[in-house]
């Protein structure tokens, strides 16, 4: 594949777009086993688990239904504050569904922690989590991830979704930027 032209704001790539397919066709493959006979209903955090939902539900072999919801945390700053607002909630009923949210990234817990108790209250028939990277050094709160894929260090990371201001989310590594090129900013 032709080198991308954001490649010259990389410091180091953490795991490359080949690494990230196979695991997502492992957990493809344990999905499909885990919710046999049933029909999951994917539910994916905007912005940044749109990329990993999109390559995820194809290795799905299930008749899986997507959703989408959007939060927004309150509070300044990288970390979240734990108090999280919905800006668009689901198209979906999740009463009796199997569901499994779809993550790009874990950081505190914050945000999964909140989501987790909301649409718990809404009585899914199951409610498990997919997150394909977290950062286990900046927990604040336990989550349990069922499928999980990869660990990184406490570093600001980008692509596969993963933004810094905004960009980034379009390469298909995970990656650390140099760091000239980001100074006080949000994201990843
Ligand atoms: C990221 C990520 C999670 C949240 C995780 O979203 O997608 O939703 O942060 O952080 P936490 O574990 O500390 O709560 P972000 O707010 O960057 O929005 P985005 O997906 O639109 O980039």
């Amino acid at each position: 594949m032709k080198m991308s032209s954001m490649m010259p704001d990389v410091r180091e790539v953490l795991i490359s777009s080949e690494e990230i397919q196979a695991r997502i066709r492992q957990i493809g493959e344990r999905i499909t086993e885990d919710y046999r006979g049933e029909r999951p209903l994917l539910i994916g955090v905007l912005r940044g688990a749109v990329v990993v939902m999109g390559d995820l539900m194809r290795n799905i072999d299930l008749p899986c239904e997507i959703d989408f919801m959007d939060i927004s945390s309150y509070g300044s700053g990288t970390s979240s504050s734990g108090v999280v607002r919905i800006l668009k909630d689901l198209e979906e009923d999740i009463t009796g569904r199997h569901v499994l949210i779809v993550e790009d990234i874990v950081d505190t817990g914050l945000t999964l922690s909140y989501l987790r108790r909301s649409l718990l209250a809404r009585n899914p028939a199951s409610l498990e989590i997919c997150a394909l990277v977290t950062k286990p050094s900046r927990r604040r709160v336990e989550i349990d991830v069922k499928y999980l894929g990869f660990e990184v260090p406490d570093e600001f990371v980008v692509g596969y979704g993963l933004d810094y201001d905004g960009a980034y989310r379009n390469l298909p590594d995970i990656c650390v930027l140099k760091p000239e090129v980001f100074g006080a900013g949000s994201g990843g």
